[in-house]
């Protein structure tokens, strides 16, 4: 394996104060904030950062207004960091900084690799009982004030070429297909072995560009319906949920995000 998953994702927004109240509803910690950006991390140091749309340390937006601007990918070693240095070194928007690597993707939105600055977190998580099977006896289940995400568990885009794509993260670096809507989506995890999908790549017949949605892994499914409650009660919009997607088997609970997309 060599990309382990999301590192860091950076948003281009148009209000720092409305987005810094989303994501701490949201159950992110607030790590560091001035006068251009916010930056967020959960549970596992995953970082989410909010900088203002015209903040021209951005890469360049793949559509109008608040949207995804950079995805940073974690990967396993300074040596994988080494080998995507070459990878990277001619395609367009590749950038060097030392630890960390990137270039545009054929959608247009930045992309960097760095050695996995995330942390290992024990969780407890809930025990599930079936009627076959009950490991959990005599005891409640968890119940959730409010959500304390993980991490950024996979990010969703439109993009213009689904094929292109697939091929771009695939045979560069090692990203492998777990599912597909043939010819307008493909899922495509991180390595072999793993969680559904790292990233989804959605093509739509109007060629639509754009980020769809973030989603962030939370312990068990009494922390989705409670922190989506919460977030439902601090007045936020629901867009969809929450529900049960049939490919993936997650369950889910769609917000519109300040900061661009669904969430
Ligand atoms: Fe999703």
């Amino acid at each position: 394996m060599d990309v382990s998953g999301i590192d860091e994702i950076t948003y281009g927004a148009d209000d720092l104060p409305v987005c810094r109240t989303f994501f701490l509803d949201w159950g992110l910690q607030l790590v560091e904030e001035d006068a251009s950006r916010l930056v967020f991390e959960s549970l596992n140091g995953c970082r989410v950062i909010v900088r203002r749309s015209d903040d021209a340390a951005l890469p360049p937006a793949i559509e109008p207004g608040p949207t995804l601007r950079e995805v940073v990918w974690g990967v396993t070693s300074a040596d994988v960091v080494e080998r995507f240095r070459q990878v990277v070194r001619d395609l367009p928007g590749a950038v060097d900084e030392g630890g960390r690597v990137g270039c545009t993707d054929p959608n247009g939105l930045a992309i960097r690799f760095q050695v996995s600055r995330k942390r290992d977190v024990e969780v407890e998580c809930a025990q599930m009982n079936t009627w076959s099977d009950k490991p959990r006896m005599n005891r409640r289940s968890p119940a959730y004030e409010r959500a304390a995400p993980i991490e950024v568990g996979h990010v969703v885009f439109f993009v213009k070429d689904v094929a292109a794509c697939e091929r771009f993260y695939c045979e560069r670096f090692g990203f492998v297909p777990s599912d597909r809507y043939p010819g307008r989506g493909a899922f495509l995890r991180c390595a072999t072995e793993g969680g559904h999908h790292d990233i989804f790549l959605l093509q739509t017949p109007d060629a639509k560009v754009g980020l769809n949605h973030v989603a962030f892994t939370v312990r068990d499914i009494h922390e989705v319906f409670g922190g989506g409650l919460h977030i439902a009660r601090q007045g936020h919009e629901t867009q969809l949920g929450p529900g049960r997607h049939p490919i993936s088997s997650a369950y889910f609970w769609y917000f519109r995000n300040p900061a661009g997309g669904l969430i």
